[in-house]
């Protein structure tokens, strides 16, 4: 069964033009276990298409599976469910300023706390801080890190509940390139150990380096789905 499926999928935002809907027409599925990069140039509706895909907006139009079931026809329980189905960076900076790296880790954690039980919550929180090389800094707040640390400390909240399905929104955006092949060569490991990941990305680099699945997009239209693809491929 497919972890994703759109299905003839619109979506406007109030002052969109009938020409440049943020989502137009979009059908696509992706399997458990791919690794899918999303392109396009800013405004091309890749943050769209990663909100439509983990629920957080609705289409206008068309349906969004979520293995096998209808967003639209869940019930609220099983929308709660489904949120912790995925981990999440956003492209905009997330982190709670005032808390330590380990109490931005810990809340989420929190949440996962009946679905994660092999483990105790700091048992989790240390385990993921240890994946991405962050444990030195767990009491220090997000203001005393660099980008690249507090984009680290954003995955390792993303990975902290054991996700399906990981949704990264230009995580490597304005990071130095040790940053961005650290970063890349994690997903990569985490991506084997069987999580989905769906990625919105300007690195040409890094796409043209793992050849996966590349998806381009142009005003809200998918041009272009390639296996194994490179940055610019569109068949
Ligand atoms: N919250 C919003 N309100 C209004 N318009 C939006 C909103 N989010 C995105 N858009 C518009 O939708 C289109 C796609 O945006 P977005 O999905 O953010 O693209 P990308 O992530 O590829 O830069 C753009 O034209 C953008 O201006
Ligand atoms: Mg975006």
């Amino acid at each position: 069964m497919a972890a994703i499926e759109l299905e003839n999928v619109d979506k406007f935002y109030r002052w969109d033009t009938r020409r440049q809907p943020a989502a137009n027409n979009i059908t696509l599925s992706v399997g458990q276990g791919e690794f899918v990069f999303l392109i396009g140039g800013s405004g091309a509706g890749k943050s769209t298409l990663l909100h439509l895909m983990t629920g957080g907006i609705r289409p206008e139009r068309g349906t969004v599976r979520l293995y096998g079931q209808d967003y639209a026809k869940m019930s609220e329980k099983r929308r709660q469910a489904a949120a912790l189905m995925f981990g999440y960076v956003w492209q905009e900076p997330q982190l709670m300023k005032r808390r330590t790296v380990f109490e931005n880790i810990y809340l989420t954690a929190l949440v996962g706390e009946h679905k994660c039980r092999n483990a105790t919550v700091r048992e989790r929180v240390q385990k993921v801080l240890g994946l991405t090389g962050m444990t030195q800094y767990a009491a220090m707040r997000p203001e005393e890190l660099s980008l690249g640390q507090c984009r680290r400390v954003e995955l390792s909240r993303a990975l902290v509940n054991n996700p399906s399905i990981l949704i990264l929104d230009e995580i490597t955006s304005n990071l130095d390139p040790d940053n961005v092949w650290d970063i890349t060569f994690l997903l990569d490991e985490i991506h084997r150990q069987g999580t989905t990941i769906i990625m919105a990305t300007h690195s040409r680099s890094i796409v043209n380096i793992m050849r996966r699945r590349v998806i381009t997009l142009v005003n809200g239209e998918v041009i272009g789905d390639v296996r194994r693809g490179r940055y610019g491929d569109i068949v």
